[in-house]
């Protein structure tokens, strides 16, 4: 099932048209990649995905059905509830870990104590972090490690069970292993969530992504299965990016 569909989709930041006319759709339960040149407007495609565009400073026209339904139709808090985003940085709140994961369950209404122990712990676990830090719940998220804190990020967008997850090159800081790590879940987490994936590392895409978009300059050149994509691309433009030639 398509769980988003995308139809002319196009966003300007005040008069720079930076999205144009794109149309695709995103398929459940699988891993879509975006890749394209820096600057050519991955993270403004995603930001508009979860509604963030205009507190970014940007606007958009045309179509974005959310299962079915225009995103319009819906509230902004449960666009974000479903559609989780997490950013490049690590971006814990200055708070504990425990705080972290108790901060959006409890804006969504979750009080009793029991529950939102439960979430913390399932979260920690499905990110593998519950056992390193099970014993440390209380302590500030930013004093632990870059990888973990991308962990306990991807954790805190879980914590509100969304049904899409938005990855803007949520590895680009980390190292080898951490990558690893990353990758490993994400290819868990397929069975339960959609996930969206910016990434530059094309080997990432292939390694992980089931579909990939190239987007150059605002517009989607290619968008296929990532294995045609990679193996037999349509576009001469598509061809020339992921042999290295450009961006
Ligand atoms: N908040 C903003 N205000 C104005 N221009 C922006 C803003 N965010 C991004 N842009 C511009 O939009 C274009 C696409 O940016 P972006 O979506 O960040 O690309 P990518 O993620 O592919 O590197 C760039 O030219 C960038 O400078
Ligand atoms: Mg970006």
């Amino acid at each position: 099932m398509d769980i988003l569909k995308i139809n002319g989709l196009s966003v300007s930041y005040g008069n720079k048209k930076v999205l144009k006319d794109l149309s695709m759709n995103i398929i459940e339960n699988k891993i879509t990649a975006i890749i394209g040149p820096s600057g050519c407007g991955k993270s403004t495609l995603l930001t508009t995905l979860n509604l963030m565009i205009e507190e970014n400073g940007g606007n958009f026209t045309g179509k974005i059905l959310f299962k079915d339904k225009d995103m319009s139709s819906y509230k902004k808090d449960e666009i974000r509830r479903s559609i989780g985003m997490v950013f490049q940085k690590p971006t814990p709140f200055p708070f504990s870990i425990y705080k972290n994961l108790t901060y959006a369950p409890k804006y969504y209404g979750t009080k009793d104590k029991v529950k939102l122990n439960s979430i913390v712990e399932d979260t920690l676990k499905k990110v593998g972090l519950f056992d390193e830090i099970n014993d440390e719940m209380n302590m500030g998220a930013n004093k632990l490690s870059g990888g973990q804190q991308q962990r306990l990020c991807i954790a805190r967008a879980l914590t509100v069970e969304p049904e899409i997850l938005l990855l803007d090159e949520p590895c680009s800081a980390l190292d080898v292993k951490n990558t690893a790590n990353i990758e490993d879940m994400l290819l868990k987490f397929s069975k339960e969530y959609t996930i969206v994936i910016v990434t530059h590392n094309l080997s990432q895409a292939k390694r992980i992504s089931d579909y990939t978009a190239f987007i150059l300059d605002g517009e989607i050149i290619e968008y296929g299965e990532t294995e045609e994509i990679f193996t037999n691309p349509k576009d001469n433009r598509t061809k020339e990016y992921i042999e290295g030639i450009y961006g």
